[in-house]
């Protein structure tokens, strides 16, 4: 038992040291593309490299700062990885058929008429750092982690907004999926479509499901907020409400504040989890 934890503690140690130095990537030098599941392309640093690369100076959220990175306009990216044929009508309402899958289970949905949109980036290294096929790195956000293999960014100033716009570092697979297939556990299907259940699951879609999952489909980063219990079965409504809003407020945790969010949002959001309660469907059985 000691001995392992004195291998846990230089293990620690170890990650700690790598963070702070900017060390070269080991993680993943390659973009994974897929549709339906199926990897349609994997294209190598390299390859990337050759998309038209510009040096973005970028008003970072996440640094707090002005950054710059050697980056590839995003829909570049996408038409290498996909073909030029790439998905934009399907959403035309605004759903998601993109989902960015981050390293560490972030996975953040999203529509193809924003990622098209003129102002988005892969950025492939820090300009001050490194070069585009010798990335280095600062370490990023609260949890100070390396963000390559790549960092989705954004320049234009109302896309400079965390909540509204997918900015996801340890970037690795895109994926083309109708949101429906790839999350079918996450509707509120029992409840009508102008409820305010059907509100807050929109909600819950664009702000909260990159780091939680319903029912074992969504982001891992946060815990499932279905099962094997509810959230709304061990903890108050008002709590919760107050929790989303300012979760700081309670605890020193990686999960953002949502400042923007209404009342009536919140109150959505409680009736989503309150439907999504006598529809559970644990993967894991319990
Ligand atoms: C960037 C990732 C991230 C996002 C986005 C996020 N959360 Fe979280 N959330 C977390 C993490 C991590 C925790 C784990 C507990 C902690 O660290 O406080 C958590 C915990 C929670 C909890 C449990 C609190 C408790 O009582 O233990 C609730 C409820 C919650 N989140 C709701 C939401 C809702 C609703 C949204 C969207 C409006 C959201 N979260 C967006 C990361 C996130």
């Amino acid at each position: 038992m000691k001995s392992a934890c004195w291998v846990a503690g230089i293990l620690i140690a170890l990650g700690v040291g790598i963070g702070a130095g900017a060390a070269p990537k080991s993680s993943p030098a390659a973009l994974t593309f897929v549709r339906e599941g199926v990897v349609v392309r994997v294209v190598d640093r390299a390859t990337l490299a050759s998309c038209g690369i510009e040096r973005v100076v970028i008003d970072d959220p996440y640094y707090g700062k002005s950054k710059s990175f050697w980056a590839c306009p995003l829909r570049e990216v996408l038409e290498m990885g996909f073909g030029p044929a790439i998905d934009r009508e399907r959403d035309a309402d605004g759903d998601a058929n993109y989902f960015l899958r981050a390293l560490d289970g972030f996975t953040k949905p999203a529509s193809g008429a924003k990622l098209t949109e003129e102002g988005g980036y892969l950025a492939l290294s820090d300009a001050e750092l490194g070069s585009p096929t010798a990335p280095r790195w600062e370490p990023i956000d609260r949890r100070q982690v390396d963000p390559g293999p790549f960092y989705l960014v954004w320049n234009k100033p109302h896309q400079n907004d965390i909540h509204h716009y997918p900015w996801p570092y340890q970037l690795a697979t895109i994926e083309i999926a109708a949101f429906e297939t790839e999350y079918p556990h996450t509707l509120p299907s029992a409840s009508a479509s102008d409820s305010a259940a059907h509100d807050g699951f929109r909600i819950f879609r664009v702000e909260c499901i990159a780091c939680h999952a319903i029912n074992g489909e969504g982001g891992m980063i946060g815990p499932d907020l279905n099962v094997p219990r509810s959230i709304v079965e061990y903890r108050p409504a008002d709590q919760i409400k107050a929790f989303i809003r300012d979760p700081q407020a309670f605890r020193y945790t990686t999960m953002p504040a949502h400042p923007h969010l209404t009342d009536s949002q919140l109150d959505a959001l409680v009736a989503y989890f309150t439907a999504m309660k006598d529809l559970k469907h644990d993967p894991r059985g319990h």
